[in-house]
């Protein structure tokens, strides 16, 4: 076991564990963007900014990437930390400024506006965190989409520009992005994700007629499971 300081509190933690989860598992708030639970932490938002003393010294740091370790003190708001959340969130409103949650987010932080916007940076929701790219490949094992080009012209994309044909129709790039770039819809039996271009049939329910996820990746769960043909010819709710 490991003894650290955050926010003056004395904690415990396992070795190997992150600043985040440590503070997160005893109720003390660090905003995020770019992290979840389920996938392994990238640190491209830095939102999660903390400030750790040791040896005399102080420096800022990634929490959802930063192990923890003995005697380690941390700070989640001191002014060096709230300093460097103001600058990211003034960046990031910057490229997002219509949207919602980095608006909200920067509100906390007393931002209405930017206080610049480059001529070369057209309005954006995507914060470039990476979120759906590593969903797509570490938790569905497809990777139909990847981060694409550098500086100004980084994007999220599938291959060449094209239509996702890897893309199985899950939606877990929608249901992970922490800003909603990443347009979804089901039009009766039809599945659209704008972004990747895609479209899938939805499978239909025998029982109550519901058309309840897209076919192609009933196909990919069964043969990655080795299911049986009618396995999922009736949804979970009638099941
Ligand atoms: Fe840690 Fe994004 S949440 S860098």
């Amino acid at each position: 076991m490991i003894t650290l300081s955050i926010d003056g509190r004395e904690l415990k933690a396992e070795k190997g564990q992150t600043i985040l989860q440590v503070a997160s598992e005893n109720g003390i708030d660090i905003p995020t963007l770019c992290y979840h639970e389920a996938l392994e932490p990238y640190g491209a938002c830095r939102l999660c900014v903390v400030e750790i003393f040791k040896g005399g010294r102080s420096r800022v740091v990634a929490s959802c990437l930063y192990p923890v370790e003995e005697g380690l003190e941390v700070k989640t708001s001191s002014p060096r930390v709230l300093d460097n959340r103001k600058m990211i969130l003034e960046l990031l409103l910057a490229r997002c400024c219509k949207n919602k949650v980095i608006q909200e987010l920067a509100a906390q932080m007393g931002i209405e506006q930017p206080s610049f916007k480059p001529e070369y940076l057209e309005d954006n929701d995507c914060i470039l965190c990476g979120l759906c790219v590593r969903a797509c490949e570490q938790v569905v094992g497809v990777s139909a989409i990847s981060l694409v080009n550098r500086g100004i012209t980084k994007e999220v994309a599938p291959p060449f520009f094209e239509a996702a044909t890897a893309c199985i129709g899950c939606g877990s790039c929608y249901y992970v992005c922490p800003t909603g770039a990443i347009k979804m819809e089901d039009k009766g039996d039809t599945r659209i994700i704008h972004n990747w271009k895609v479209e899938f049939k939805l499978k239909k329910c025998k029982v109550c007629g519901n058309y309840w996820a897209p076919e192609k990746q009933l196909d990919y769960i069964r043969d990655k499971l080795h299911l049986p043909e009618e396995f999922f010819d009736v949804c979970p709710d009638c099941k």
